[in-house]
């Protein structure tokens, strides 16, 4: 992270080096499991990505190649294997024209793939050249928004929504140590005027007291329905970088928790080769 003349942040993340990796795994498996239940009823719902990204990303790219992280994640999934979330490699498979990963879908991507012409969704991505690629992958409509602004700002000013249905995806890139709890006050003071949507809150496990204080807020928030799930790939270090990395969604689909508790372990065995790096808890009872 820097600053510019003006003292405002500049941003340094750039997902692009990450894509497809262990977290992203988790995360978009959960955005689709929450995408194929609102799909379920004719009713039009709203996708609000408040941190978008670039929204597709090439394999072959040099950013990708530099880490090849996802050859940590999706590169060790095997479809055959899991049948279960056939719906998240049906996202994948829809922007690659053989079997082989050329692109790897962001949120953004994953949600343009589900949306129906009844549907919206708006995406917001503040970094400039990010902002451009995403303009570039996810073309501008009727029905979807991409917006170059502070994704939370935005947030707290579409709720509630027209349908109030709606995924609200929350995947920051915590490069600004107050955002993990900038991000539970936003959703805090989004829930106090919508508290029928569905976020899903994505954070890594850098330190796991950052992440018990994000728990400690959220249970003592007076919001309820609230799930965590977690995958790793080793266990809980100071100063090694992220280990794990979970999503807490709040009025998660009745179904989510118990396909996830059967999901986790088979996940976490494939990509860590360790059946026990997962975490599947209600944090706030309905
Ligand atoms: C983890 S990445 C998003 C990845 C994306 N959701 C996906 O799954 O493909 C976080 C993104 O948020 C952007 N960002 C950071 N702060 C932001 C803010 N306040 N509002 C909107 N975007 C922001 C960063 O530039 C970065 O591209």
């Amino acid at each position: 992270m820097a600053f510019n003349k003006e003292n405002t942040i500049l941003l340094s993340y750039r997902h692009s080096f990450h894509a497809g990796n262990f977290a992203d795994v988790i995360k978009h498996i959960v955005q689709v499991e929450i995408l194929e239940h609102l799909l379920k009823k004719d009713k039009p719902f709203e996708y609000i990505d408040t941190h978008a990204g670039a929204g597709l990303f090439s394999v072959k790219s040099d950013d990708m190649q530099k880490l090849q992280e996802y050859n940590n994640g999706i590169g060790k999934l095997d479809s055959n294997n899991f049948p279960e979330i056939s719906r998240y490699f049906e996202a994948i498979q829809a922007y690659n024209d053989t079997k082989n990963l050329e692109f790897y879908p962001g949120s953004p991507a994953i949600a343009k793939h589900f949306l129906r012409s009844h549907d919206r969704a708006w995406m917001y991505e503040l970094h400039p050249q990010d902002f451009k690629h995403l303009s570039n992958n996810i073309a501008q409509s009727r029905k979807i928004k991409v917006v170059q602004d502070d994704g939370l700002k935005g947030l707290n000013g579409l709720v509630p929504t027209p349908s109030r249905r709606a995924l609200i995806l929350i995947d920051p890139s915590y490069e600004i140590k107050t955002e993990y709890e900038l991000v539970i006050d936003s959703v805090i003071k989004a829930y106090g005027k919508f508290s029928t949507g569905v976020y899903a809150i994505w954070y890594p496990v850098v330190e796991r007291n950052t992440i018990n204080m994000m728990e400690r807020k959220l249970k003592n928030s007076g919001i309820t329905n609230i799930q965590q799930f977690e995958l790793g790939i080793a266990t809980d270090s100071s100063g090694r970088g992220m280990t794990s990395s979970g999503m807490f969604v709040i009025n998660p689909p009745w179904t989510l928790k118990d396909k996830m508790s059967s999901l986790l372990p088979k996940l976490a065995q494939t990509l860590a080769g360790n059946p026990e790096l997962f975490k599947c808890n209600i944090l706030v009872e309905e």
